[in-house]
């Protein structure tokens, strides 16, 4: 078998050793993965202990995603734009390379397994930090109508317009802070690691009408702070980050392997776990 791992501090919660093991059930491919916890001073020499052992493929979490990012030889252009990685391999020279596949997942979830419409929607996004710019770029590809990013700190959401304008022909994209922001909107997505602390961002029950999708990127057994902050403001179509947990995972896989798993079954098998 062929050796892929996860790395984070804390790993143990980790979900990708199932899923990845379920993908190569699925797929019949030659593919072992395990869960890897870097001391949070030697990301560096975690990584590169594992490749010198003969390892294919890491994905990156947290703490480490800006750290695999910069450790990298060579990086995708939507690694590079998201300024973080959750993906590595060695190319055929043996340089490390860095990839990021979670804002795919993050599409791939709203528009195929949710059935989003994207292009021409009104977009809200909580949060400016690395999940959010992580997503971005795979977000304004789908040419929505308007993005607007709403942060605690207004500069940091200033500061990825700035960095993403280019890529926002097609969008109306620009910041504001969270109780600036005036719905409803067809899309709201939270980007914040506000329920980490079981926090919600300040942000008025307004942004959300009947048709309103709410996606909360975060996922928990239970219902995220967030999502159930939704569900008693009048949201109907609301959704958890399982999927894109599923999806970028599956978009590593193709990354890694050439061969695309069938999402749903992990995504149905997951939720009954
Ligand atoms: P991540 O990798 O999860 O994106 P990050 O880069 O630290 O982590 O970003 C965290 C995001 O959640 C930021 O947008 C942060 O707001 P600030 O930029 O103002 O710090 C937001 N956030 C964290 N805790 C929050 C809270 N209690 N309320 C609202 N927003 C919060």
């Amino acid at each position: 078998n062929e050796l892929y791992a996860v790395v984070g501090h804390p790993i143990s919660h980790s979900k990708s050793p199932r899923i990845h093991s379920l993908f190569a059930r699925q797929t019949g491919e030659p593919v072992e993965y395990t869960a890897i916890q870097a001391p949070l001073d030697d990301f560096a020499g975690t990584v590169g202990h594992f490749f010198e052992r003969g390892g294919k493929g890491l994905n990156v979490t947290v703490p480490f995603k800006e750290q695999a990012w910069s450790l990298a030889d060579a990086r995708t252009p939507r690694a590079q734009k998201a300024g973080a990685a959750n993906t590595l391999y060695l190319d055929k020279d043996r340089a490390l390379v860095a990839d990021n596949t979670d804002g795919v997942g993050l599409v791939r979830d709203l528009t195929g397994n949710h059935g989003v419409a994207l292009k021409h929607a009104r977009i809200l996004v909580l949060g400016a930090g690395g999940a959010v710019r992580g997503v971005l770029g795979p977000l304004l590809a789908e040419k929505p109508a308007a993005l607007t990013i709403a942060n605690r700190t207004l500069a940091r959401a200033e500061a990825l317009v700035e960095l993403f304008a280019d890529e926002a022909a097609d969008t109306r994209l620009s910041a504001c802070g969270f109780d600036r922001a005036e719905g409803p909107f067809d899309v709201i997505i939270n980007g914040t690691s506000a329920s980490l602390q079981g926090d919600l961002p300040p942000v008025s029950g307004e942004i959300i009408g009947p048709d309103t999708v709410v996606y909360d990127m975060m996922y928990s057994l239970h219902t995220t702070t967030f999502n159930q902050w939704a569900l008693d403001n009048g949201g109907t179509r609301v959704f958890d980050g399982l999927g894109m947990l599923v999806e970028q995972a599956a978009e590593s896989f193709w990354v890694w392997r050439g061969v695309m798993p069938d999402t749903a079954a992990v995504i149905e098998e997951l939720r009954t776990d």
